[in-house]
């Protein structure tokens, strides 16, 4: 089979499609015909062996041994004789090791049956940021119907899915991106939009409300665990705070992209609506 593997760290350049030998799986695993593969922060920890303090853990080495990529969506090609609840020809989704390549071994506890009105792609996206997401948001802050919930990073592949978890949960949501995926994170169902790059009306929109901002951001917490490694993170200069509230600290405030933005100036034809509406 075709798989992408890696000799050493560094940027995309240093992955590589080579020929390798088919995976062999156990009798309480399946192997996977992998129609695609997601792409997630896990692999560019592997890729560049950042933070340098991963190096050292010996699971972080075994796993980088190996054939990139764990979030995958394929076809049941071969089941193991102890391997439960899955048959040869499911379209799964799920976690394996290995998803950047013809063919994977998987657990079945880590695989579920795709849902059929998902495509293959869009199923790949999925778990391992959907999981992320779904912990913070169920588990981990238990969000009741009626909460306020803040979601940094909501532009994002675990943002996303947090805003939309957390609405389907009944939340009031409130979501953090760049002022350019703001319809995007609306569109999710986010009530509200702060733009973090306008360093104005943090205040004034949750700031004020230190209730709300302890108890908002505490979903967010999991899915931004990581968010100080990353070298964006850095140049920013962001630092933890006592709940998991992630901020510059030059930038204690900004601008509110108002939910329900103001209605468009009358247009002066069919189907014009006299130009975008204003953010403000
Ligand atoms: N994906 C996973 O499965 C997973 C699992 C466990 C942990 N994590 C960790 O969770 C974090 C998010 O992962 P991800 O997959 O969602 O990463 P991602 O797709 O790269 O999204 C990160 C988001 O953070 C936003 N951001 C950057 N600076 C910000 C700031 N100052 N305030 C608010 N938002 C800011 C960016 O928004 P804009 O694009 O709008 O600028 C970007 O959309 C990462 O640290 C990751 O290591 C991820």
């Amino acid at each position: 089979m075709k798989g992408i593997v890696q000799d050493r760290y560094g940027s995309a350049d240093v992955l590589q499609l080579r020929d390798l030998a088919d995976p062999v799986f156990g009798e309480d695993e399946v192997l996977v015909r992998v129609r695609a593969a997601g792409c997630g922060p896990d692999v560019w920890h592997l890729m560049t062996g950042l933070p340098y303090f991963v190096r050292l853990m010996p699971a972080f080495h075994k796993m980088r041994a190996g054939v990139r990529g764990r979030d995958v969506s394929g076809i049941v090609e071969a089941i193991g004789p102890n391997a439960t609840g899955l048959s040869v020809g499911d379209e799964v989704m799920g976690i394996v090791e290995g998803s950047f390549a013809e063919l994977a071994v998987g657990r079945p506890d880590k695989l579920v049956r795709k849902p059929t009105r998902l495509s293959f792609e869009q199923a790949a996206a999925v778990p391992i940021s959907g999981l992320t997401a779904l912990r913070a948001i169920r588990d981990v802050a238990k969000v009741q119907p009626g909460q306020k919930v803040l979601v940094l990073g909501a532009g994002g592949g675990v943002g996303t899915l947090a805003v939309q978890i957390a609405r389907a949960f009944g939340a009031e949501v409130t979501g953090v991106c760049s002022g350019s995926k703001a319809d995007l994170v609306r569109s999710l169902g986010a009530h509200d939009v702060i733009d973090y790059r306008e360093p104005r009306g943090w205040k004034a929109s949750v700031g004020r409300d230190r209730r709300h901002r302890r108890k908002a951001t505490r979903p967010c917490a999991q899915a931004s665990a990581h968010a100080e490694q990353h070298p964006r993170d850095r140049r920013w200069g962001r630092r933890r705070q006592g709940d998991g509230w992630f901020l510059p600290p030059d930038a204690p405030r900004a601008r509110a992209i108002t939910a329900h933005p103001p209605a468009a100036p009358p247009g002066d034809g069919e189907g014009d609506t006299g130009g975008p509406p204003d953010p403000r």
